[in-house]
């Protein structure tokens, strides 16, 4: 399994993901504004791996503060929250990051310095172990979802090059295959910047599994023919009310599911559901550069130059279009996401 991001020799190193798949790229970012700027340019992307990034790259930042007490410590600190922060405003799990940190921080008052850049770095390779268990158990309580023979749409990159190295939509499939169940995968090719067939045909084909590549506009064509049986998404922000943020277009499939009454999920770990927003509008998203529509990789230039475009990286589905909300303790239909807030509903183990 590709790995996107590790922290080794004091370093983090990054695959760069814009590349992909025609170059194979690592880059060594020895300091948080490097990991800062590999969060904004996309050499890593993914709502859980961006997470993972801004806790190693808080770790990486913190090694090279000259701090004689826990408060100054503190004080030199948060610059770097502050630009991780800033670098991507839907994916929620870059304040998770942030304030699991301060959390541990908080608890470890009074502690040297010293000891506190060791247990930065113990805390973000904790981080990055514990996604890909939570993957794998999105893995288990998804695959009840999955029949022999099924074919599953889903859009965008929500493998294991978005997170610590298993995937959220993609472990479903994973652990169905496991199962023994043969399964196809259709992958959206997600305009603008391509992350389904760049980067889910790429690490589907890789981890052997049966992917076909089509263009965004053809997903509603074959749902028609009868050729789609569910959909799998990952999601950026999960909100109290279950309206769910993920890659533009999201949106559109999820309506194009609900017309042809095929199940649309959403994979979400719970690091990535924001209980602090109630509704999906209230959700910040990003827009980029336009560059992004009018290039094909940067410089082939596909648009008349000086167009007016709109480049908004991410859609709201409203929560009437989801069929169910597949975390790592359990799938929920998303109504229930409340009274998962409120400790409801018992962690371990409900099923639809
Ligand atoms: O702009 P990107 O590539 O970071 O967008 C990624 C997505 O939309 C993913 O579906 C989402 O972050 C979930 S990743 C498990």
């Amino acid at each position: 399994m590709v790995k996107a991001i590790e922290w080794k020799d004091g370093k983090v190193i990054m695959l760069d993901q814009s590349k992909l798949p025609v170059e194979v790229v690592f880059i060594d970012c020895t300091n948080y504004k490097i990991v800062a700027e590999g969060i904004k340019k996309l050499w890593i992307r993914g709502a859980p791996a961006i997470g993972i990034a801004t806790a190693m790259g808080i770790a990486l930042g913190a090694q090279d503060i000259a701090a004689k007490n826990y408060k100054e410590f503190i004080k030199g600190l948060e610059p770097i929250f502050n630009t991780l922060l800033e670098t991507r405003p839907t994916a929620v799990n870059i304040k998770w990051a942030v304030e699991r940190i301060k959390k541990l921080l908080k608890e470890k008052k009074g502690e040297s310095a010293d000891r506190l850049k060791e247990l930065l770095i113990e805390e973000a390779k904790k981080i990055h172990e514990e996604d890909i268990e939570v993957n794998k158990a999105i893995g288990r309580w998804g695959a009840q979802f999955i029949k022999d023979g099924d074919t599953i749409l889903t859009h965008c990159n929500a493998g294991s090059l978005a997170t610590g190295g298993y995937g959220t939509a993609t472990a479903p499939m994973l652990v169905a295959i496991e199962q023994g169940k043969r399964i196809q995968v259709i992958a959206d090719e997600t305009r603008p910047v391509l992350q389904g067939a760049r980067l889910t045909a790429w690490e589907l084909m890789q981890a052997g599994v049966p992917v076909t590549l089509i263009t965004d506009n053809s997903a509603g064509a074959l749902m028609k023919k009868g050729e789609i049986n569910l959909a799998i998404v990952g999601t950026d922000r999960t909100v109290r009310n279950g309206d769910v943020a993920n890659k533009i277009g999201t949106y559109s499939v999820a309506v194009l599911c609900k017309e042809h009454k095929i199940p649309f999920y959403v994979a979400a770990p719970l690091s990535s559901i924001d209980f602090s927003i109630t509704t999906g509008d209230k959700i910040p998203i990003e827009e980029r550069d336009s560059h992004e529509v009018t290039h094909i990789f940067g410089t082939c230039r596909i648009a008349p130059a000086d167009v007016k475009v709109r480049n908004m990286a991410f859609d709201v589905t409203p929560a009437k279009y989801i069929t169910a909300i597949i975390t790592e303790k359990g799938a929920f239909r998303p109504k229930d996401l409340k009274k998962l807030m409120k400790k409801e509903i018992n962690l371990d183990g409900l099923r639809l």
